[in-house]
C-alpha cells in the first residue's frame, strides 16, 4: 500500500485572518484524501525544541500577515535564518537548507501565502521574503497566494505597545484580547489610569483612509472588515487543491509549473 501523502501548513497569524486561509488549505488536503499538520508560528514556537522536519511531508506551506511591508517577524526568527544556530528542517541535516540525502528536496513542494490590509504591492515583497526563506531551507516553491484580511487599527496597536511596554508585534494580539477581556491576566498590572488609556486606545477608529489617487496601490476597501470572506477562502481551497492535483494526481511526468493567485481587491 502506498504511504499516505501529507501536507504541512506553517502559519503566523495575529488576529486570525491568515489562519483562516491556512484552514482553507487544510480543507484542500482533506479533499484529496491527504493528512496535514497545521503548525502555528508565534513567539513561543521553537523548532529546535519541538522539531518539524520537511522530510515527513510532500507539500509545505508557509503563511503570514503582512506587517510593516514584510512577513511577521516571528517567521524569520522561527525559521532560523536570523538566529545564530538555526534549526535543522531536514532529518540529519548538517546545515538548515541541506537535506540529509534520504529525501530529494525537489519532491517536497512549497507554497507561500499572505493576507494584507493595505498595499497589494506589499504582498509581493512579503511573499518574496517567505519564498526566499523556504528556498534557503532547500524547498522548491511552486505557488503563491494572497488575499485581503481585515485589520485592527495601526494607531491602536502603537498606543497599546506604548502603554504595555511591548513591541508592536506583541501589542497587536493585546488589542484584540483587551477588547474581548480587559480582566485577562495580561492586564493585571494596569491601574485605573492604565485601563482608561487602554480603553481609549482600543476604541480608536480604523486608520486607513482611502487615499485619493492611490487607488492602484492601496487595496480598495471592499468590505475589508469581513475579509477573508467566503470567496477568498474558496479561492484558497481551490488554489491549493489545484496545485496538489496537478503535481500529484494529473501528471505522469513531473513538469515545471507555478500557481499564483493574488487578489486585486
Ligand atoms: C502591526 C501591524 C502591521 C501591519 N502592517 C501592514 C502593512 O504594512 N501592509 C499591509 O497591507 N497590511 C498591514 N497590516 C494588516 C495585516 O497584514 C492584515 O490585517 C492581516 O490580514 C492580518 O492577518 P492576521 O489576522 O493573520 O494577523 C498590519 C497589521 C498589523 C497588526
Amino acid at each position: 500500500m502506498a504511504i499516505k501523502k501529507k501536507g504541512l501548513i506553517m502559519v503566523a497569524s495575529v488576529t486570525g485572518n491568515t489562519y483562516r486561509v491556512a484552514k482553507a488549505f487544510g480543507k484542500a488536503f482533506e479533499n484529496v484524501g491527504w493528512e496535514y499538520d497545521l503548525v502555528k508560528i508565534d513567539k513561543n514556537t521553537n523548532f529546535k525544541k519541538d522539531p518539524v522536519y520537511f522530510d515527513d511531508y510532500d507539500f509545505v506551506c508557509l503563511g503570514s500577515p503582512i506587517m510593516a511591508g514584510l512577513p511577521a517577524p516571528a517567521i524569520g526568527r522561527v525559521l532560523g535564518l536570523t538566529q545564530p544556530e538555526p534549526p535543522r528542517m531536514w532529518k540529519g541535516a548538517m546545515m538548515p537548507g541541506m537535506p540529509s540525502g534520504d529525501v530529494d528536496p525537489n519532491d517536497v513542494k512549497g507554497v507561500v501565502f499572505a493576507t494584507y490590509a493595505g498595499a497589494i504591492r506589499e504582498a509581493y515583497s512579503t511573499l518574496a521574503v517567505e519564498k526566499q526563506y523556504l528556498e534557503c531551507l532547500g524547498l522548491k516553491i511552486v505557488g503563491e497566494f494572497s488575499c485581503p484580511g481585515g485589520e485592527i487599527s495601526h494607531m491602536a496597536v502603537d498606543r497599546v505597545s506604548a502603554i504595555m511596554g511591548v513591541q508592536v508585534e506583541n501589542a497587536a494580539p493585546l488589542v484584540q484580547l483587551y477588547k474581548e477581556n480587559p480582566h485577562a491576566p495580561e492586564f493585571a498590572k494596569l491601574d485605573e489610569e492604565g485601563h482608561k488609556k487602554m480603553q481609549e486606545a482600543v476604541a480608536d477608529p480604523r486608520d486607513m483612509p482611502d487615499y485619493e489617487g492611490m487607488e492602484h496601490f492601496i487595496a480598495p476597501k471592499y468590505d475589508l472588515e469581513n475579509r477573508p470572506n467566503d470567496r477568498d477562502l474558496l479561492m484558497a481551497e481551490y488554489f491549493m487543491q489545484n496545485l496538489i492535483q496537478d503535481f500529484f494526481f494529473n501528471r505522469k511526468k513531473p513538469q515545471e509549473t507555478y500557481g499564483e493567485y493574488l487578489c486585486i481587491g
